[in-house]
Order: structure tokens, then C-alpha cells, then sequence
């Protein structure tokens, strides 16, 4: 079954200028499903997903903002190269690259009963950045592209970038990744510190709410706001 695109992935989508490419993108966006032994592997809808299991975007929605901002930072890093370096960028590559680079990954991820997160029986067997190689091989993409997607994880993966598109995917991944989990990790501290325990399955916004309270009203400031936090996440259960 085709399900409908994110819109804001959906818009991102629309900033590929090569029409092939860019159905191409879409076609795999809007449905991730990975086939091996004629067994469908589908996992947990791209809206709601988690992109990582614990150290970044470890919650509801994760998955989308990941994507989200790790285009943002590679159009970034596009400018910068053009306009500061005078440097060549197929910006279609690095717009797909980043696109697909963790499209596999909801599918390694399963919710638990008590709403955690832990991996599936697939990621037993393959990893997210082998099953989206595999994928886009099979789906006949563009080597180039598969290149920009195989290299994402920089020194930590299979090949290292050899192309500037391939270098702005990894370091923008890289950026965001490390970004957002330490922003979770202070918040996270923060919380510890001022009550005690922690908030299971933090996300970025109500990090973002204790970060912001700690500067604003100080430790009496974070306790207000976890509480506040709690209370919502009571009536949303309710
Ligand atoms: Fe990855
Ligand atoms: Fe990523």
C-alpha cells in the first residue's frame, strides 16, 4: 500500500530539479517497504517514527525532523561551498542523498507496550544503511546517488564521502545528529538535577522548554516546567 508523503518531506521532495530523479525519490518515500525472500518488511509509518534508539531523536516524530533538518544544514553547507569556495554541487544529489539516507531506519525500529522503542527481528539480520544500499540498487537509482547514501556515515561506514555531495550529506547527518542529542542530554541533566528522575522519551520541543526555562527562571524554573510537561502528557493519555 502506498501511504501519503510527510508535506514537509513532500516539499523537499519538490526541490529536485531532475524530474526522474525526483519520482524516483518520492516513489521510495512513499513506500519504504523492503522486500527479501518474498517477505514485505514494512515498519512504523515515516510520521511517527523515531531516527535513532536512543543517543538522537529518540521519540515520536524524530524521523521527520531529522530529515527536515539535516536538508536545512546541507543546503547550508551547499551556499557555503558555492558562494564562499566557488565550488561545484549537484544539489539534486545531496537534497536525494539526504532524502533517502535513513529511509530504512523506522523499519528497524518497534514500539513497545509501554511506548520504548527497541529493534525489530530484521535488524537482526541488516542494518538500516545495508538495507537502503541494497534498495536503491535494486531500484536501479543513480550510482552517484547510491555513493552520497552508502557514505553517510563517514569513517564509521562501508566507504568514506569521495564526492563533495557525498561529504555535505555525512557532515550535515553528523551535525544534526549531534546536535539534537545533546540538546536531549542537557535537558535531560537538567531534569535529573532539579527532580530527581528523568523524563522518558524527551523530544526536542520539550527539551527545548526545560533548556530554556533553566536560562529564563533557574533551577525553580525547570521543576515548574517538568511538571508542566507531565501534566500534558497525563491529559493527552486521558
Ligand atoms: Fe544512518
Ligand atoms: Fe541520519
Amino acid at each position: 500500500m502506498v501511504g501519503l508523503l510527510n508535506p514537509k518531506l513532500k516539499a523537499l521532495t519538490s526541490k529536485i530539479r531532475d524530474e526522474k530523479l525526483r519520482a524516483k525519490v518520492v516513489e521510495l518515500l512513499e513506500n519504504p517497504v523492503f522486500e527479501v525472500e518474498g517477505k514485505a518488511y514494512s515498519g512504523l509509518p515515516l510520521d511517527v517514527s523515531p531516527a535513532g534508539l536512543s543517543h538522537h531523536h529518540c521519540y515520536p516524530g524524530g524521523f521527520i525532523e531529522h530529515i527536515v533538518s539535516t536538508t536545512n544544514l546541507a543546503l547550508a553547507l551547499c551556499n557555503s561551498v558555492e558562494k564562499v569556495y566557488h565550488g561545484k554541487i549537484n544539489r539534486d544529489l545531496v537534497i536525494a542523498g539526504v532524502l533517502l539516507h535513513d529511509i530504512f531506519k523506522p523499519i528497524t525500529y518497534r514500539v513497545n507496550e509501554d511506548g520504548s522503542y527497541s529493534s525489530t527481528n530484521l535488524a537482526d539480520y541488516m542494518d538500516h544503511l545495508s538495507l537502503v544500499i541494497a534498495e536503491l540498487v535494486r531500484r536501479d537509482f543513480p550510482l552517484e546517488l547510491i555513493h552520497v547514501v552508502s557514505a553517510h556515515h563517514g569513517d564509521y561506514g562501508p566507504i568514506r564521502p569521495h564526492t563533495v555531495e557525498a561529504l555535505i550529506c555525512h557532515l550535515a547527518d553528523f551535525l544534526d545528529s549531534r546536535l539534537n542529542g545533546e540538546v536531549l542530554n542537557a535537558a535531560a541533566y537538567l531534569t535529573r538535577k532539579a527532580v530527581g528522575e528523568e523524563l522518558p522519551r524527551l523530544n526536542s520541543r520539550e527539551a527545548f522548554e526545560i533548556i530554556n526555562s533553566k536560562i529564563a527562571e533557574g533551577w525553580e524554573g525547570v521543576e515548574r516546567t517538568v511538571e508542566k510537561i507531565k501534566q500534558k502528557r497525563t491529559a493527552r493519555k486521558t
